[in-house]
């Protein structure tokens, strides 16, 4: 008896193993820019960089958790590519993404963070002779929507509010697209369409193919401008400083885990 009840956990384990891909390895940890990985490179100790497809992987600790961490790139491309590698060539057991975003939402404000619940890919969809119309199969639901994972954003949020304050962090949707999003009329768009609370060009793509492996993610945000007509201006003098404020975030957040 007990020999069968040990076959059968055995094979119940077997059967189980690949519906979750989950890796046993690091914490993978995604940016798109230097200025957004500078600050957790600086508190790091790297032991081993590998360079993939032009991208350099830094393998290493931080804040006592194994991390692997990277600078992907600028847009949905690049960071889909990233997001892929960290899983397939590191084992990744979570992904995080950290940097800066536009604020859509009427009350979030520079340098106010938002931590996502769900992401939309909101410059998927049509072109025909009315113009662009938007299109839900980008995403996981009939929403569009592709969720995060909900432990790893109540900890991100969590670890916001330690840093910054309860008024200054955000849980929500998080719209990416490959623009940046410098219009009044387009974040009336994001906001009725996705009820969006920030808008950035990488969040969604390493969410679907993060969610695609069942591989858990969250993506951090500080808003370094409104993505409205002086967008340009606000992030240049806010970017960096807002990049480092996401990075701490993450920092708080490994040391809690
Ligand atoms: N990243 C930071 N600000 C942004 C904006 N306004 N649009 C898209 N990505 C951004």
């Amino acid at each position: 008896m007990k020999n069968r009840i040990t076959v059968l956990l055995i094979l119940i384990t077997l059967f189980a193993l690949p519906l979750s891909a989950a890796g046993n390895g690091p914490i993978g940890i995604i940016t798109a820019m230097s200025n957004e990985l500078s600050l957790l490179l600086e508190n790091a100790d790297i032991e081993e960089t590998r360079t993939i497809g032009g991208v350099d992987y830094n393998i290493g600790t931080l804040e006592g958790q194994d991390v692997v961490l990277v600078k992907a790139g600028i847009g949905k491309i690049m960071a889909a590519a990233g997001a892929a590698t960290l899983i397939n060539e590191f084992d990744v057991s979570s992904i995080i993404f950290t940097g800066i975003a536009g604020g859509v939402g009427d009350e979030t404000e520079v340098m106010d963070i938002v931590v996502s619940t769900d992401l939309a890919v909101h410059d998927y969809g049509n072109i025909n002779n009315d113009g662009f119309a938007w299109d839900a199969v980008a995403g996981t639901d009939e929403n569009g929507r592709i969720p995060a994972d909900p432990e790893l954003t109540e900890l991100a949020y969590d670890s916001a509010v330690k840093v910054v304050g309860e008024d200054s962090a955000f849980k929500g949707t998080i719209a990416t697209g490959d623009q940046f999003v410098a219009s009044e009329s387009y974040v009336k768009v994001l906001q009725d369409r996705f009820n969006a609370l920030a808008c950035e060009m990488e969040g969604a793509a390493v969410a679907l193919v993060a969610y695609s492996y069942d591989v858990p993610f969250v993506v951090i945000r500080c808003m370094s401008d409104k993505a409205d007509g002086l967008a340009h201006d606000t992030y240049a003098n806010f970017g960096d400083t807002a990049a480092d404020n996401s990075a701490t975030i993450v920092m708080t957040m490994l040391e809690s885990m």
